[in-house]
């Protein structure tokens, strides 16, 4: 069977250069990056490389780049890093936050006995920025953490603007761009964003692998104790077959930027259009079907019409496609999302996230709709 892959928000497939990369590096630098003979210097060079080259291709500098195991942990650490480094005593955040952000915001708050607090959303989910600025405006020092894109909506935050309310009131800026990086130009110098994350799996790099950008004017200490690796913020030997994976997927992503866009785009829009043109009542989440304002790789729909089916994930499996139920849960089940619930608490109708990559074709688009109309008919 050829398996049509449309969850691409939950993981991208990787590039087969980024694979050859890292079998040239499985072989050729198992060297320790800290050991100081020619193995260990070798394995160095890949890995100051590929800091270097992440921040060329991001506008930062590569001191700037901490490397981790991925969106989670960069997620976790600037929220701990805010709190017990830099003095915050109160987190804003909104509810269409990942878990890495709202768990984690969670934990430290209740850790450091200071407070969090949620901003409200309308029903398409647009974060309340006037509410933003009048927290800001009253109350200790803050971090707002926000993010750049929703990994289940595709909803885009405006990073230069929430940000320079955050400068405005001397608050820290930290934004989720797990979803965004490797997607949209960014220059992160230009930005007013204290800490940005990123995870190599959603730009065709290895899983396990990401960072943590911090801006060089915000001093933090360890966030993982041990050795003093990643200019000791981040004890432990430095993976350099996935660090050196992460810097070449990266690499291509962003010199295919504007033409993946462009493609991924038509295929979004022409995959949306055949839908609507299926299921009249069939509507988007979000502003997932807002083109300017959404991510141009996820697609966030309810189809009424199909309510009855309520098998719909497991049957489009069984004819191997895959898409996602809102969001992938870490257990395997689809849970109520709670993005959706945050934009309407009495949404009932179940969610279908359709998410695409470069790898995707409109011949899939075409045999995805043939197989929802197939479902259709056998209601
Ligand atoms: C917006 C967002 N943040 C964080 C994460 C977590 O990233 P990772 O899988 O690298 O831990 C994800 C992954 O699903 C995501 O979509």
């Amino acid at each position: 069977m050829d398996y049509i892959y449309f969850d691409n928000a939950a993981s991208t497939p990787l590039r087969k250069e980024v694979k050859e990369y890292m079998l040239e590096l499985m072989d050729g630098a198992y060297g320790n990056p800290s050991s100081t003979h020619a193995q260990g210097r070798k394995a160095k060079v890949i890995l100051e490389s590929s800091r270097k080259s992440i921040a060329k291709n991001l506008d930062c500098l590569p001191a700037e780049i901490i490397f981790c195991s991925g969106g989670t942990e960069a997620d976790n650490a600037a929220i701990s890093l805010a709190i017990s480094d830099l003095g915050v005593q109160r987190i804003l955040t909104s509810p269409l936050e990942h878990h890495a952000v709202l768990h984690a915001a969670d934990r430290w708050a209740k850790h450091f006995n200071i407070s969090v607090e949620i901003l409200a959303v309308d029903e398409k989910g647009r974060i309340d920025l006037e509410a933003l600025e009048t927290k800001l405006a009253n109350g200790p020092k803050t971090l707002v953490s926000l993010m750049h894109g929703n990994n289940e909506i595709g909803n885009l935050l405006d990073l230069e603007k929430v940000g320079n309310l955050c400068r405005e009131h001397e608050a820290f800026f930290h934004s989720d761009t797990v979803q965004t990086l490797g997607h949209f130009p960014m220059s992160l110098k230009n930005l007013p964003v204290d800490f940005a994350t990123a995870s190599s799996h959603k730009f065709h790099g290895p899983k396990g692998v990401g960072f943590l950008y911090i801006d060089r004017r915000v001093k933090v200490s360890s966030f993982i104790t041990g050795g003093a690796q990643e200019r000791g913020l981040r004890g432990g030997t430095e993976s350099i077959v996935q660090i050196g994976g992460l810097a070449r997927a990266l690499e291509l992503a962003c010199a295919d930027m504007d033409q993946d866009r462009a493609y991924i785009l038509d295929l979004k829009r022409r995959f949306w259009e055949g839908l609507k043109a299926l299921f009249p009542k069939a509507y988007t989440n979000g502003l997932s079907g807002e083109y300017d304002e959404s991510l141009y790789t996820v697609l966030s729909v309810s189809i009424p019409e199909l309510a009855q089916d309520s098998m719909l994930l497991f049957n489009l499996d069984l004819k191997g496609i895959a898409v996602s139920g809102g969001s992938a849960c870490s257990s395997g089940s689809v849970q109520k999302s709670h993005v959706i619930a945050a934009m309407n608490p009495q949404h009932e109708d179940s969610v279908l996230r359709f998410s695409f990559s470069r790898n995707n074709t409109l011949e899939e688009v075409q045999k995805v709709l043939d197989v929802l109309k197939e479902m259709k008919a056998k209601l």
